[in-house]
């Protein structure tokens, strides 16, 4: 590091640092219970990070009274923002009728309805709790709906972290190998390769996030999920769309509304629960009777794949999910969000044409990516989507301390993003959001 830039990240250590000593104190007792202090690897930032002590709309506030725009949205669930009025209503109607009734209730009937209605591959779903479960399910379902073993997902998608989507190519510490032999991981929108898996015949499901990687940070076309929808059908394959981000901000259908291409299978959470917990495996009926008991001469059998959750579809969750969908269907949120998004996309880009820096920002919906440079610098957005930056570059490629100082200069000038890096939007953040953003963004990068 050049003295230059040395002195510089000194002087942002210090000014972050007297901004936020009620963050660091915290930070401090944390690091000795928690691993690393924090409790999502997503959340950890050097060299501690912010303690939050309420959020409302498109703020939050820290422990030390610093008031900051959030892009972080509750990792991508608060389309409606914090507090949105009529969710935080359906909250308060319903949480002094009960927690858990370990029993059927209304809401999650009308929960699962309205999601049914919206999403078009949604003919059934099965609540889970978080996205994880939701795409484990799907692929236990998968295979004991095809009889098939192998599944087939692309490098750089994110699926939740249970053993048999946690890792890269080749493996990864903790997990068992004869997981990693029963699953073919395929670059990016790499059609051929998915064929030459599929040939074999053995192939139950292949997954995608359909926007591409992390909510497109490496971006797939519709074409290319056009053409995964006749490969798999070809092939009998089952086809995954995981819309655990995707879901309700590409569309009032999600990705697959807006690309118009149905999965058989879809993986919803995030926006469904409104910001609390929640999430599905929707889908195909015939698909998920996978789940159903059986009656065989009369006898009640197991389902083929027995699925339990203590807090499968709790009842606030349900109202707040419902809540938040029935105004996503309702009102013009989804395309407000995109409206915020694509307004700092503009101005972030027009800062960064101003300063030469070889980074770009990119996106298409609810979102901003980050590219921070490197070998490649794509002159415009425009050629992130002509994929001209090979998709290796665009995630994981930055060093995370490089992010880390991005982040941090931006929490000095009251702005909170994501460690992609980059960010979410929601329906009400403001016009006035995107200049101050703007602005924080313009001085952190002079930093
Ligand atoms: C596309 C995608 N799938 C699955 C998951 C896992 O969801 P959860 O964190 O609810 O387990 C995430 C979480 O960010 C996600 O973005």
């Amino acid at each position: 590091m050049s003295a230059v830039a040395e002195t510089r990240t000194l002087e942002l250590l210090r000014r972050y640092e007297e901004k936020t000593p009620g963050s660091r104190a915290l930070a401090e007792r944390a690091r000795q219970i928690l691993p690393n202090g924090v409790t999502h690897v997503g959340r950890y930032l050097e060299p501690y990070s912010l303690y939050v002590s309420h959020a409302a709309g498109s703020h939050k506030w820290d422990v030390d009274g610093n008031e900051y725009i959030d892009y972080f949205g509750g990792h991508g669930a608060l389309i409606l923002g914090h507090c949105y009025p009529a969710v935080l209503e359906a909250v308060a109607s319903q949480i002094g009728l009960g927690a858990h009734y370990g029993a059927s209730h209304e809401l999650e009937v009308r929960w699962a309805e309205q999601i049914c209605s919206m999403i078009p591959s949604a003919q059934k779903l099965r609540f889970t709790v978080t996205g994880t479960e939701a795409t484990h399910l799907a692929m236990r379902v998968a295979r004991a709906f095809t009889g098939k073993r192998r599944v087939v997902r692309f490098a750089g998608h994110f699926h939740g972290w249970h053993d048999h989507v946690s890792f890269p190519m080749g493996g990864a510490p903790g997990i068992v190998p004869g997981i990693t032999d029963d699953t073919t991981i395929v670059a990016p929108n790499d059609l051929e390769a998915v064929e030459r898996a599929l040939e074999a015949g053995d192939v139950a499901l292949v997954m995608i996030e359909p926007t591409g990687a992390t909510f497109g940070q490496i971006p797939t076309r519709g074409e290319t999920l056009r053409a995964l929808r006749e490969l798999t059908s070809a092939y009998g394959t089952l086809l995954m769309f995981d819309e655990v981000i995707a879901g309700f901000r590409c569309s009032r259908g999600g990705a697959q509304g807006f690309y118009g291409v149905t999965p058989d299978l879809t993986s919803l959470a995030k926006i469904i629960a409104g910001g609390y917990p929640g999430a599905a495996l929707a889908g195909r009926a015939d698909v998920l009777s996978v789940l159903d008991y059986r009656r065989n001469d009369g006898k009640i059998q197991a389902p083929l794949v027995p699925h339990q959750g203590t807090y499968n579809a709790g009842p606030v969750s349900a109202a707040a999910g419902l809540a938040t969908l029935k105004v996503l269907n309702e009102t013009d949120a989804i395309a407000r969000a995109n409206h915020v998004a694509a307004g700092l996309r503009d101005g972030m880009n027009e800062v960064l044409r101003r300063k030469n820096l070889g980074w770009c920002v990119y996106g298409e919906f609810s979102d901003f990516h980050i590219y921070m440079g490197g070998d490649v610098t794509p002159g415009r957005p425009e050629e992130i989507y002509e994929a001209k930056v090979p998709w290796s570059r665009l995630k994981g490629a930055t060093p995370a301390e490089q992010i880390h100082q991005l982040r941090v200069a931006l929490l000095c000038e009251g702005v909170d993003i994501v460690g992609w890096p980059g960010g979410i939007t929601s329906a009400v953040h403001t016009d006035e959001d995107v200049q101050r953003t703007v602005a924080a963004f313009a001085a952190a990068v002079e930093l």
